[in-house]
């Protein structure tokens, strides 16, 4: 796994600019694009619930705002002991962007797994259906 080091450190400094005050719940994302960059997100919650924005969207909004098409895997980082994989939403935007990228969990005390961003989201739609 240590091809992922630098994806998994750049999302756990991400996550201490989490803003989760209501659930107390903080996550960190980062995002490796084919230029070779890396973007991050942490979780950005409202007090209108349901506006909140998960770590990973943030990283890939990120990215694309600032040019970047393609990319190569995904981290998310949560202090917990069962790892965090993406929520449906996520996974959704992780394919129409990332395709079937490697989507690296881990957490603080350095455990870490490695899933596919198909076997997260099978059957997905995509323009392929439009
Ligand atoms: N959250 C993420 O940022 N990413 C995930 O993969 C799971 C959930 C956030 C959303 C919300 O701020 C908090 O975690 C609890 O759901």
């Amino acid at each position: 796994m240590g091809e992922y080091d630098a994806l998994i450190l750049a999302a756990k400094q991400a996550r201490e600019n989490a803003h989760a005050p209501f659930s107390d719940f903080r996550v960190g994302a980062a995002v490796r694009a084919k230029s070779g960059r890396i973007y991050t997100g942490c979780n950005i919650e409202n007090a209108s619930y349901g506006l909140t924005c998960c770590a990973e969207r943030v990283a890939i909004f990120k990215a694309l705002s600032e040019g970047e098409r393609g990319f190569e895997a995904i981290a998310v980082v949560t202090d917990t002991d069962a790892l965090t994989p993406p929520c449906g939403a996520c996974r959704q935007i992780v394919w129409e962007f990332c395709g079937d990228v490697p989507v690296i969990l881990a957490n603080l005390k350095g455990k870490v797994e490695r899933e596919s961003a198909a076997k997260l989201l099978p059957r997905p739609f995509d323009s392929a259906f439009l």
